[in-house]
């Protein structure tokens, strides 16, 4: 069943050389207890698609142009204040690059903990205290107990997103959003988190994950949406995507990774850069990095196709008439 939907977002930032669209028309859905990844390079409009659905655009220079996002039943682009601020506490947790933001600077951790959860879960204080105590260690905080007592400046950077990441499991939201979550942490904690996060899909939690790193996808995710250049390019169940990939950015992001391309030792890069959003080329927005380009990507949008049962691409190739890649 359908928990969230996300309906031809756009977003576009004011910028002194003129208004830049970060987010192009973008749609997907996320079932319960799903794990969804969003893969592209960096600047493709990945943390813009995740604030825009929890209307978190800094604003101005940001807005929501376009589109609607239903969570249940609900659009959170047109709900009241309140109402956002109660499914964005408590249905919908989030994990950012940046653990700063999720910490209030002026309050022990622990203390922040307990305010968290008892606006969420009326519990009494002794046991919030315990429950917060509790999700620290599960996080690999060592000396939870004295960490408890801390202000977050007196954490590590790596201590601060574990705290924040403990902040937004402990609630059993219904949909977590994580924004490259681990890339602070080190491989053995990195292993621990997600450990837990695949914990939480037990009961029925879904994940919004993303991710430069295809590794990662492969581990946690049950779908993929691939994004360039503010729009979605390719989507497909992770299998059929990495068996099948239809794009080709979707094809050099997966060669990219070591050891999955057979007999091959070094990472091969995809030629080139992401465009700048406001110096999109016509046509195919992939057209000056692709090995296949020809005339029509000058000219026309590829829109995306289904090339196979729930396998959606944005190539001409991937057109019933293109023929084999
Ligand atoms: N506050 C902002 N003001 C202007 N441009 C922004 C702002 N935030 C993001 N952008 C632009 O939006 C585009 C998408 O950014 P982002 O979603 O952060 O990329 P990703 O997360 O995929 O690396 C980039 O071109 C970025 O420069
Ligand atoms: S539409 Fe053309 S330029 Fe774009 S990815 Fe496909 S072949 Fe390459
Ligand atoms: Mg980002």
């Amino acid at each position: 069943m359908t928990l969230l939907s996300v309906n031809n977002l756009a977003v576009e930032f004011a910028t002194d050389e003129g208004m830049l669209r970060a987010v192009d028309d973008v749609s997907f859905h996320i079932n319960r207890g799903e794990s969804l990844g969003l893969v592209g390079e960096s600047g493709c409009g990945k943390s813009v698609t995740a604030l825009g659905l929890t209307r978190l655009i800094p604003s101005p220079p940001g807005r929501i142009s376009a589109g609607e996002v239903f969570f249940e039943s609900r659009d959170l682009l047109r709900v009241e204040p309140p109402e956002l601020r109660e499914v964005r506490g408590n249905e919908i947790s989030m994990i950012f690059q940046e653990p700063l933001s999720a910490l209030s600077p002026l309050h022990r951790i622990g203390k922040q903990m307990v305010e968290g959860i008892g606006f969420h879960r009326r519990m009494p204080q002794k046991q919030a205290w315990q429950y917060a105590l509790s999700w620290l260690q599960k996080v690999g905080i060592p000396d939870a107990p004295g960490r408890m007592h801390a202000y977050p400046f007196q954490l590590s950077g790596g201590m601060q997103q574990r705290v924040m990441i403990a902040m937004a499991l402990m609630l059993s939201p219904k949909l977590i959003i994580a924004d490259e979550p681990t890339t602070a942490l080190d491989v053995t904690t990195q292993a621990q988190i997600f450990g837990l996060i695949r914990e939480m899909k037990q009961n029925e939690t879904a994940l919004l994950l993303i991710t430069h790193d295809m590794g990662v996808v492969w581990e946690m995710c049950d779908r993929v949406i691939v994004m360039y250049a503010s729009r979605i390019v390719e989507s497909a169940e992770l299998s059929e995507l990495f068996s099948r990939p239809v794009h080709p950015y979707t094809r050099g992001l997966l060669e990219a990774i070591p050891g999955l391309a057979r007999g091959r030792t070094h990472l091969k890069d995809i030629p080139g850069q992401v465009p700048s959003p406001l110096r999109y080329p016509s046509g195919c927005r992939f057209r000056d990095r692709c090995p296949h380009a020809f005339e029509r990507c000058r000219t026309e949008v590829p829109g995306l196709v289904e090339c196979a049962a729930g396998h959606w691409a944005a190539c001409f190739l991937a057109y019933p008439d293109a023929g084999e890649l």
